[in-house]
């Protein structure tokens, strides 16, 4: 049976992974180990099977024990305790949610609805470090996998409306913490209907630049307003999010000899937990737009294809209607003014699931296939 080791449990990646494993009756067949920066020698959680006390997640002859590692806990761990336990001599497998290790030659990015002939390969050459895919890079692959395996991609550009909680559970907290506060600044006004509507802009925006408005996790305020700059800035003048759109797509496509052009500018808005993408697309040739909506809705089982319409769009291509869901919709299928060759395109995925849990969980599978 394999001893699984899991880092970073109780995060909110870590939760929604062990919510996910409990729906699926994913832990029966293995010996689960709980791992804990904190509370070594307390109890494990309860996944409904008896589970040994929790270990120390730093000690490296624990960690050792493990056939798999699987974390969630986040670069600084990975930082710390990789590569300790690699030259410990450790040749288990290291399933990752953090970035640190995804480009490194010896890691692969899992994203198996995509790339699981990757996967394969790298198995079968003895890869054994597996990292989850960064959010918005692994949505648009579950969105558009079907263009990529057709070969019909010349470059693409995207452009992101990623949620609170790319930046961790405490921003989600804010992002509501300052809705309510803008909606209680003027809660007298709203109460009066006849109230001057630019007087009340007046008195949101004002309270938005106060000092005091409660920005300590963001920087800035969220609510009511957009960031368009997500993670530090590289030497290309993109955001380390955007550079990672074009590096992590071409690796998780098995492209690197080859990339295809994928760029474009990532921002945050005030949505949850559901990262959105609007997409220019130059196809390599004009294809008719239902031979598209085939080509990507049959790709896997999780896209669907909306129609270009404004009742179905509003309906179904949402944050809030995808949140908590592993359906991908990919909608506003059209040929742009540009010509035949460009299509544009929107999808809407669950960052904590396809873009973080989700992809962990089922690599986690295919070691025990
Ligand atoms: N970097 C992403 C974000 C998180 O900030 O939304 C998931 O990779």
């Amino acid at each position: 049976m394999l001893k699984v080791g899991f880092v970073g449990w109780r995060g909110m990646v870590g939760s929604v992974l062990m919510q996910r494993m409990l729906d699926d009756n994913d832990y029966q067949g293995l010996e689960p180990v709980f791992f804990s920066t904190s509370q070594a020698g307390q109890d494990g959680p309860d996944i409904g099977m008896d589970v040994p006390k929790l270990q120390d997640a730093n000690d490296i002859d624990a960690l050792k024990a493990m056939d798999v590692i699987v974390t969630c806990q986040g670069g600084d761990y990975t930082n710390a305790v990789y590569a300790p336990l690699r030259e410990a001599g450790w040749a288990g497998y290291w399933i990752d949610a953090a970035s640190t290790l995804r480009m490194a030659d010896d890691a692969t990015i899992v994203l198996d609805p995509v790339n699981r002939d990757v996967i394969d390969k790298e198995l079968a050459r003895g890869t054994k470090t597996f990292c989850g895919g960064n959010c918005t890079v692994s949505l648009m692959l579950m969105g558009l996998g079907g263009l990529f395996e057709a070969g019909l991609v010349e470059w693409m550009s995207a452009m992101t409306y990623q949620a609170a909680s790319g930046s961790g559970a405490q921003h989600m907290r804010e992002l509501l913490v300052q809705m309510g506060d803008l909606r209680d600044c003027v809660s007298d006004q709203l109460a009066t209907p006849s109230s001057a509507i630019l007087d009340l802009d007046r008195d949101v925006t004002a309270r938005m630049r106060a000092t005091d408005f409660p920005v300590e996790q963001f920087g800035y305020p969220l609510a009511g307003s957009a960031l368009p700059w997500i993670d530090t800035i590289m030497e290309s003048g993109q955001s380390k999010e955007e550079w990672k759109a074009g590096v992590e797509s071409n690796k998780i496509l098995g492209r690197n000899g080859d990339p295809i052009p994928v760029d474009g500018l990532c921002v945050r808005i005030g949505s949850m937990r559901c990262h959105s993408q609007a997409f220019t697309i130059k196809l390599k040739k004009d294809v008719p737009v239902d031979e598209i909506e085939d080509l990507i809705a049959n790709h896997n089982e999780w896209v669907k294809v909306v129609p270009n319409e404004k009742e179905a769009t509003l309906r179904e291509l949402t944050p809030t209607a995808v949140s908590g869901t592993l359906t991908i919709p990919v909608g506003r299928l059209r040929k742009l003014a540009m010509g035949g060759e460009y299509l544009s395109a929107f999808t809407v995925g669950d960052q904590l699931l396809w873009g973080a849990a989700e992809p962990l969980k089922r690599m986690l599978k295919i070691l025990r296939e």
